[in-house]
């Protein structure tokens, strides 16, 4: 059995994991959102995220442990996200469960966030075949080849903005509470995609990476020609949203033909978008391949997907010393 933290951003999170025959069974996964007191300042203010975390962690970890019905002495390792993130809000996790694994004299695993989400489609099966994977969060966007644990290849990212960034920042000039994701998709159903063209960026020299803020950029000119934006919100929610999952959609695809894989794993806080999953399943399987979605409550920040990176890591390596510290910049995967 593994327990894991997780703050790297606004949301303090715990799970406890334990491998069952091939598959992994998630006992217990708990988070604690601060959404509420960061949409009063429209994004996530890091001293106030930090403090939260200080004051939530030890009651969460206690109320994992009496969900899951077992106590600290039937816990095998402990681990928890170093990074990306904010530094002052990872420390907190970081720390809380270093502390747990010295005074219990067990094993410690520190935990790349995005191999969290990386993996989070994959939480049933407690196993990670090969395929293409496409993570769209509030702080990254990526396209990875996967040839097994740990063998990650970046075949795209961002050049700017990150999907979720980009619906958030969207979300901001129109007004609507932060985050804007899934506001823009509620607003969205209403409207109609066809109604505004915004741009859609083909980077020449790099034909998988995204770029997300001439789109940004796109909106804002249109709102300053409109006299009354707010009456076109559906429409702009709908259009914008359009262009972000094309361009998601189309270069996933191209990539998947590039590398071979027929399978492509959806993660990421925007892996909960509809209209995208369904645009990426259709095209899939008009390209003869298989989308594998991430559990709804695995897709935005969670301590589930970071206690199934634990348990395939204590699988795979060995734990890591105490001396490791947070990576606020940690990178998963290179070209
Ligand atoms: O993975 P996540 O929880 O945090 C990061 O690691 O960044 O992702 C949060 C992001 C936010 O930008 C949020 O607006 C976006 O995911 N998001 C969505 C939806 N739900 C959350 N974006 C589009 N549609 C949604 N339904
Ligand atoms: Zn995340």
């Amino acid at each position: 059995m593994i327990l894991a933290i997780e703050s790297s951003c606004d949301e303090t999170a715990v799970a406890i994991i334990r491998r069952e025959g091939q598959t992994a069974e998630l006992l217990t996964s708990l988070i604690s959102s601060q959404i509420e007191i960061h949409r009063q300042y429209g994004g996530v203010v890091p001293e106030v995220a930090c403090r939260n975390h200080a004051q939530r962690i030890r009651p969460l970890v206690q109320q994992a442990l009496d969900d899951a019905g077992v106590s600290l002495d039937n816990i095998a390792a402990f681990a928890a996200t170093r990074g990306p993130g904010l530094a002052s809000s990872l420390l907190v996790g970081l720390a809380y469960a270093k502390g747990l694994a010295v005074a219990s004299d067990k094993p410690f695993f520190g935990i790349n966030h995005m191999e969290g989400h990386l993996l989070s489609p994959f939480l049933k099966e407690g196993t990670i075949p090969p395929h293409l994977s496409l993570i769209v969060s509030g702080g990254h966007t990526m396209l990875i080849s996967v040839q097994a644990h740990g063998q990650y290849q970046l075949i795209g990212r961002t050049i700017d903005d990150a999907g979720g960034e980009a619906f958030d920042k969207v979300g901001r000039m129109l007004k609507l509470p932060y985050p804007g994701g899934p506001e823009i998709e509620k607003h969205a159903r209403e409207g109609n995609p066809k109604s505004f063209i915004f741009p859609r960026a083909h980077l020449k020299d790099a034909p998988f990476d995204f770029s997300f803020s001439g789109l940004k950029t796109a909106v804002l000119y249109q709102l300053q020609k409109l006299d009354d934006p707010q009456a076109h919100l559906a429409d702009l929610c709908a259009s914008f949203q359009d262009a972000v999952i094309d361009a998601l959609v189309k270069k996933t695809i191209k990539a998947a033909l590039q590398t071979g894989h027929t399978l492509i794993a959806l993660s990421g806080g925007v892996a909960c978008n509809r209209a995208l999953q369904e645009a990426l399943t259709c095209a899939a399987q008009n390209a003869g391949m298989k989308v594998q979605p991430t559990p709804p409550a695995l897709t935005t920040d969670n301590a589930g997907m970071i206690a199934l990176a634990a348990l395939l890591a204590s699988e795979n390596r060995p734990s890591d010393s105490l001396e490791i510290g947070i990576d606020p910049n940690l990178v998963l995967a290179t070209p």
